[in-house]
């Protein structure tokens, strides 16, 4: 049998996949815009609780763990806009404000390493390992490469922290690393398969007793039961952890702005492992 490579697959939907994404922003966007106005409408407070019960349990406010967000980024002269910015910040700033203080931070995919330096000041105590798939890795070769210097620049002037181990390498490797247990993991590299079964796998395996995971880009089902047209397989590995671990997974919106959560909802899981008894 002739194997495809994985990173054809970028290639080969290339021109097709441009076509329809200018498609998808000039006419049907405005399109659903338009028709689910009112609903946008409605949503314009929802999104701004439908995260509080994760927050809640954790005995933090949203708007406390922003402000840590804020303070953190601030000598970095990053500005902070929580409709705009992605939730993960602000649950690990609340996990912070609980108290929780991990010896180990795992990052799966560092792209260009702005979690991670929020990371390594966020938990200034802690070891962050992160991980990237090396230069001569097809996909990167397909993906990253042509943006490489610009891309590569500022990787490194992120990483450049005492605290932060960067390590290249796919993450299909990372058992032969043998890093150690970690007390977060953060699973934000390939969104597709095969890759993101086998980094929930890892991190099933590896997070330690009362250890959290946040997985990025989640996708679920529409309530018309349709499943959007998606770049991530997050949302079926997840559902097949969750049929095995019942109620233990919350889904977080990414970004709370109305329009994208009627639209085209995006959401970050996370579940911490049951403490052992
Ligand atoms: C979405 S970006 C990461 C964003 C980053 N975590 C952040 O929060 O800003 C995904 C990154 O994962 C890397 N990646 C993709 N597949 C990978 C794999 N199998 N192993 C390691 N890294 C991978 C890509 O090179 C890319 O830099």
């Amino acid at each position: 049998m002739r194997l495809l490579p994985a990173s054809q697959e970028f290639a080969v939907t290339d021109g097709p996949g441009k076509l329809q994404a200018a498609l998808m922003r000039r006419l049907v966007l405005p399109m659903k815009r338009y028709l689910l106005s009112s609903e946008i409408a409605h949503a314009k407070h929802e999104v701004t609780v439908v995260n509080d019960p994760f927050f809640d349990k954790l005995g933090v406010s949203q708007s406390a763990a922003w402000a840590l967000v804020a303070d953190i980024l601030a000598p970095l002269g990053r500005a902070v806009d929580p409709k705009i910015m992605s939730i993960q910040y602000a649950c690990f700033a609340a996990l912070k404000l609980s108290g929780f203080k991990p010896k180990a931070v795992l990052e799966l995919g560092t792209a260009v390493a702005d979690t991670t330096q929020f990371l390594s000041r966020l938990f200034s105590d802690s070891e962050i390992v992160t991980v990237d798939l090396p230069l001569d890795d097809p996909i990167y070769q397909m993906a990253l490469a042509p943006a490489e210097t610009a891309h590569e620049r500022r990787k490194q002037e992120n990483l450049n922290q005492p605290n932060i181990n960067a390590m290249r390498m796919n993450s299909l490797h990372i058992l032969s690393a043998e890093l150690p247990k970690f007390d977060l993991i953060w699973i934000d590299a390939s969104h597709r398969y095969p890759e993101i079964a086998w980094d929930h796998f890892y991190a099933f395996h590896t997070v330690q007793p009362g250890g959290w995971v946040f997985s990025d880009d989640v996708q679920p089902m529409l309530k018309s039961g349709r499943r959007i047209k998606t770049a991530s397989h997050a949302e079926e590995v997840l559902a097949y952890l969750n049929d095995r671990f019942p109620g233990t997974i919350d889904l977080l919106l990414k970004r709370q702005d109305a329009e994208k959560y009627v639209l085209a909802p995006k959401y970050i899981a996370a579940y911490q492992k049951p403490k052992e008894k």
